[in-house]
């Protein structure tokens, strides 16, 4: 079974991440025959225009996953701009991929309902996930909800071509990561780079314990009851234990129990959980090449893998100079 996934250089990553991609991508690399992970630096430019930005997020997010416990030997990490035989495949399936599929995305609804600017990138990005998807012949691709959609479009696309030209692509399974449900940020909204609400567990501690601090409670006196659903116990839970969750909903629902308490103990929680990870981080961050080193070694690994996918299609449609009979 091969994994692959995506994660797109457009911000540092946050708690939300981590519970609902970078853990799960992580656990799956001893379970996946190959995992494939890649920094979505192409996607990116949709959003960020500034270059300097975008490579900072890339070595980021890198430097993010290693010290997360995502092994290089094991997964293939990779920058997506590395295998730039991607945006070959984009053309491709763009040929086959009917504009009213495009017109029916989430997103691009999403986009012009807020009056965004709409540029072709933007238009075409689940054309160019596609090429990600299947230039790898992925078979399971891990993802938030949020980009069921784009899995959907994945199939759909990789039907047409092998329909009107042959049998290439396989079709991917999406993993909804649906068990983490969506982690919230310190506004009660959905936890999001593009909200500025984020808890960003590699930070120093001091912005740690600000941002924790900083999460929206209501004026309960602290004799009262509490809503054990409230945010502060959303984030709590992702640190405790089931016998300890279902305690801490016992004692919000007693009243006696402070916000300020419950912070304090979820910014503790917090900093043990990521104890190790941010002194692995610390110490991968003072070895600099690494992350290129990793990033080089991943490229090569990957475009082993996407060459024969992408010159089969290639025959199959008819490009470039055309095979030997045998
Ligand atoms: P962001 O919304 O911060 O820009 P991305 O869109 O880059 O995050 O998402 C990267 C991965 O992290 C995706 O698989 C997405 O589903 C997951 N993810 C992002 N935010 C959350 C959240 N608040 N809760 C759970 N998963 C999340
Ligand atoms: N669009 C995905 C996101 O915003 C990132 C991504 C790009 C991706 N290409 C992918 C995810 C291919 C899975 C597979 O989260």
């Amino acid at each position: 079974m091969r994994v692959l996934s995506g994660i797109t250089a457009s911000g540092v990553p946050h708690l939300g991440n981590y519970f609902g991609a970078i853990r799960q991508h992580v656990a799956l690399q001893d379970v996946a025959s190959e995992a494939l992970y890649f920094i979505a630096d192409y996607h990116s430019m949709t959003s960020v225009r500034d270059a300097a930005l975008r490579r900072e997020y890339v070595k980021t997010q890198v430097l993010d996953y290693l010290a997360c416990g995502l092994d290089p030997e094991r997964a293939i990490l990779f920058r997506q701009s590395d295998v730039s035989e991607v945006c070959e495949l984009e053309w491709i399936l763009s040929t086959v991929t009917p504009m009213g599929l495009l017109e029916r995305s989430h997103a691009y609804k999403d986009k012009i309902a807020q009056g965004a600017a709409m540029d072709h990138g933007l238009f075409a990005y689940p054309v160019l996930m596609a090429a990600d998807i299947l230039l790898y012949n992925a078979d399971l691709v891990p993802v938030g909800q949020d980009q069921k959609q784009h899995l959907e479009m994945t199939r759909d696309i990789a039907t047409k071509f092998n329909l009107t030209y042959g049998q290439v692509f396989t079709l991917p399974e999406p993993q909804i990561l649906d068990d983490v449900a969506v982690v919230p940020g310190i506004d009660g909204r959905k936890m999001s780079k593009s909200y500025g609400n984020t808890i960003r567990m590699f930070d120093p501690e001091k912005a740690i314990q600000k941002a924790v601090m900083a999460i929206v409670t209501d004026s309960t006196p602290v004799a009262e009851p509490k809503d054990p659903g409230a945010v502060v116990f959303q984030l709590w839970n992702l640190f405790a234990s089931a016998d300890e969750r279902r305690e801490m909903a016992e004692r919000a629902k007693r009243g006696g129990l402070g916000y300020g308490d419950v912070k304090k103990d979820l910014l503790k929680r917090l900093l043990a959980y990521f104890g190790p990870m941010r002194e692995r981080r610390a110490a991968l961050e003072r070895a600099p090449d690494i992350v290129e080193e990793v990033l080089d070694q991943g490229a090569r690994r990957a475009r082993r893998l996407a060459a024969p996918v992408l010159e089969a299609a290639r025959n199959l449609a008819g490009l470039g100079i055309p095979p030997r009979p045998i």
